[in-house]
């Protein structure tokens, strides 16, 4: 199961996105948490010194290679440089599951606070006014796009601020998203702005609020988002402390805080699978971005590279694991 935090800047998504992967973690083993933000900080938060967080292993940086691994044989993508960030799988494509070992995991994810962590790095000097950094958050819709997760495997993705995850499919990619929301005004109006764009596309949103003090904060919160408030958190001490940099236990959350994660993870159990929807609106990002700018940028029609027979899912990886 896919789940994204997303949010005004400053809410609370890294920092709930680790509360609830270190949550999960201690009871279910497939498990991946990927930082889709360039400013990174979730690895911090799952309590990596910050030497350590600095030397993580880019999935930005190595784009052609996970294109590459992705592609496999798949007779529709000629080569890695005509795959862009929406290009779907088809027959002969390479899918990954949460826990099954592949190169791209050997190379990508790393352990950290006992959560398997993979990011998409910081923005390049050689980037800098040159790329449009989307290009390196593709890493993390391709490799969404290729994931077939069952119930009771768990992907927890940490998105960037406000409503960039728009400027491509990224944001129809989790089957929970937690749209994290202080009680002020700036914080409801992203979340407003957040679920006009979603609704569009059947994505919803469940509302966490963050930093709740007391209760009129909850009632600012009910009275602006309604019944999309799922549950919320309090401003933690736990939290306050890691802060800084002295990680304790997640059993020594403060009692609230964790009952909160366990209905985020009753949640996203509670959500069903639909590969057919997930694919086709793959497929739909695709043919939108291929006509706004990627088939120019590549010369192809890009179109061409959707298999219109593949659903991805569970029967596909099994076809997929049965071909190789
Ligand atoms: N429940 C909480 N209690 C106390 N402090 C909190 C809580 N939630 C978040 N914070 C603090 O608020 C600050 C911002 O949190 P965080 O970095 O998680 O936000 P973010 O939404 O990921 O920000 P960005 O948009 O920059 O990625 C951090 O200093 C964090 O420690
Ligand atoms: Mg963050």
């Amino acid at each position: 199961m896919k789940a994204a935090f997303v949010g005004k800047g400053g809410s609370g998504k890294t920092t709930l996105a680790a509360l609830l992967a270190r949550h999960l973690g201690e009871t279910v083993s497939p498990l991946l948490a990927i930082d889709a933000d360039i400013n990174q900080h979730l690895a911090a938060a799952l309590g990596a010194p910050e030497d350590e967080a600095v030397m993580l292993p880019a999935l930005g940086d190595q784009l052609p290679m996970i294109k590459d691994y992705l592609r496999g044989s798949n007779p529709r993508i000629a080569s890695a440089a005509a795959m862009v960030k929406t290009t779907p799988p088809g027959k002969g494509s390479r899918l990954l599951t949460v826990a099954g070992a592949n190169p791209l995991y050997d190379e990508l994810v790393r352990p950290i606070g006992g959560v398997r962590l993979a990011v998409t790095g910081p923005f390049a000097t050689e980037d800098l006014g040159v790329a449009c950094y989307h290009s390196k958050v593709g890493a993390v819709e391709l490799l969404l796009n290729h994931l077939v997760d069952a119930p009771g495997e768990y992907v927890v993705v940490d998105m960037t601020a406000g409503a960039d995850s728009f400027a491509s499919g990224l944001f129809t990619r989790f089957d929970a998203t937690f749209l994290v929301c202080e009680p002020t005004v700036r914080s409801v109006g992203v979340y407003r702005q957040y679920v006009g764009y979603a609704r569009d596309f059947g994505v919803r949103v469940h509302v966490v609020g963050n930093k709740v003090d007391d209760e009129s904060d909850v009632e600012f919160l009910r009275e602006h988002v309604g019944d999309d408030l799922l549950t919320w958190f309090g401003r933690s001490a736990y939290v306050k402390v890691a802060e800084r940099g002295v990680a304790r236990p997640i059993g020594e959350l403060e009692p609230e805080n964790a009952e909160a994660l366990a209905l985020m993870k009753k949640t996203i159990d509670g959500c069903a699978k639909d590969w057919a929807r997930y694919t086709a609106q793959a497929v739909e990002f695709h043919l939108r971005n291929a006509q706004a700018w990627a088939n120019a940028k590549t010369g192809e029609d890009l179109g061409a590279q959707v298999d219109p027979t593949f659903v991805l899912g569970p029967q596909a990886l099994e076809r997929a694991a049965s071909a190789a």
